[in-house]
């Protein structure tokens, strides 16, 4: 059952506006509650979620498929490999033939161009569940956690450091429309596409040499992986190139007292952070990835209902 509200996709960070994130702020905590007080909550009844995968993911799928379970619908997993759009189907037909059989699609794939076609010919909403580009979803879940451990972002500092990556974009983003500011630091070789950034994204963006300048002052500290997981060995450039850029207790030492710290998970312990960060007292990444559900039951209930 198609929805009767107008199609909208969430592709980007910027799909949705302030006002709207503060709404999905405040319904991720409603849903949140009812989840821990196990109470049922279907208003997505009988409602089909597709989740496409063309790269590997164990948050993303688990939270999708959990959470429009919760919701009273249920998921139909495709592995692109499995599928003819692995075999050569075009993007546009595969998007015209699923849409019309769910209510909802989810899609993991390499590029934003990819997830761009595919939701120019669908006619249910489409969620970027992770692109070379963006990854929305996270950092939605990310700011929730910092909403619920502290208290609105707006005015604070985030410290990026790691290389120009889909997550790093999508923190530059958000800086923008919710009005935070983004320490941007990377090795010289990594850093950020001028031509992904928006006119106005220097008003809230600063781009350092150094990690620990960046940190300096930081509300949130957060990073990611140098090599995705599972392709160590085919990057030791890389691993070469980040050495020096761990977010270790120097770092964490230099940023605001009570700062926290995130990282999307998987991680390299003794690489992109040490063990002592991400397993101390101000690392919250296993509730940054429970957060993941919540706030994507929002999203998704959001999408197909409108406000509630
Ligand atoms: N953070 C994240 O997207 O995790 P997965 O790759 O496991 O989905």
């Amino acid at each position: 059952m198609a929805s009767n509200l107008a199609v909208r996709h969430y592709l980007q960070f910027t799909d949705f506006s302030a006002d709207e994130y503060a709404y999905l702020l405040e319904r991720s905590a409603f849903l949140k509650a009812k989840f821990k007080r196990y109470e049922t909550w279907h208003p997505l009844h009988d409602r089909t979620l597709a989740m496409i995968f063309e790269k590997n993911s164990t948050r993303t799928r688990l939270s999708f498929e959990a959470g429009i379970h919760q919701l009273g619908g249920h998921a139909v997993f495709l592995n692109t490999k499995d599928t003819q759009l692995g075999r050569g189907e075009p993007v546009e037909d595969a998007a015209q033939v699923i849409s019309r059989m769910t209510d909802i699609i989810m899609i993991r794939t390499f590029g934003q161009d990819i997830i761009e076609r595919f939701a120019a010919h669908s006619r249910v909403p489409v969620i970027n569940g992770l692109t070379n580009e963006y990854h929305p979803c996270q950092v939605l879940a990310d700011i929730f956690t910092y909403v619920e451990h502290r208290d609105s972002i707006k005015g604070k500092t985030v410290a990026w450091v790691g290389d120009a990556n889909n997550m790093a974009y999508t923190w530059i983003q958000a800086a923008e429309i919710l009005d935070f500011k983004v320490h941007f630091s990377a090795p010289s070789t990594y850093q950020l596409d001028q031509k992904m950034l928006s006119p106005n994204a220097k008003k809230h963006l600063t781009i350092f040499e150094n990690p620990i300048d960046a940190c300096r002052g930081a509300d949130l500290v957060t990073t990611d992986v140098w090599t995705s997981m599972g392709y160590e060995a085919e990057n030791q450039i890389r691993l070469k190139a980040f050495k020096g850029w761990m977010v270790n207790d120097d770092l964490m030492t230099v940023a605001n007292s009570g700062a926290l710290f995130m990282h999307c998970l998987p991680a390299h312990r003794g690489e992109e952070v040490s063990a002592s960060v991400i397993d101390g007292p101000q690392s919250v990444v296993w509730d940054e990835a429970e957060n993941r559900l919540h706030v994507q039951k929002a999203l998704m209930e959001f999408l197909l209902c409108g406000k509630l």
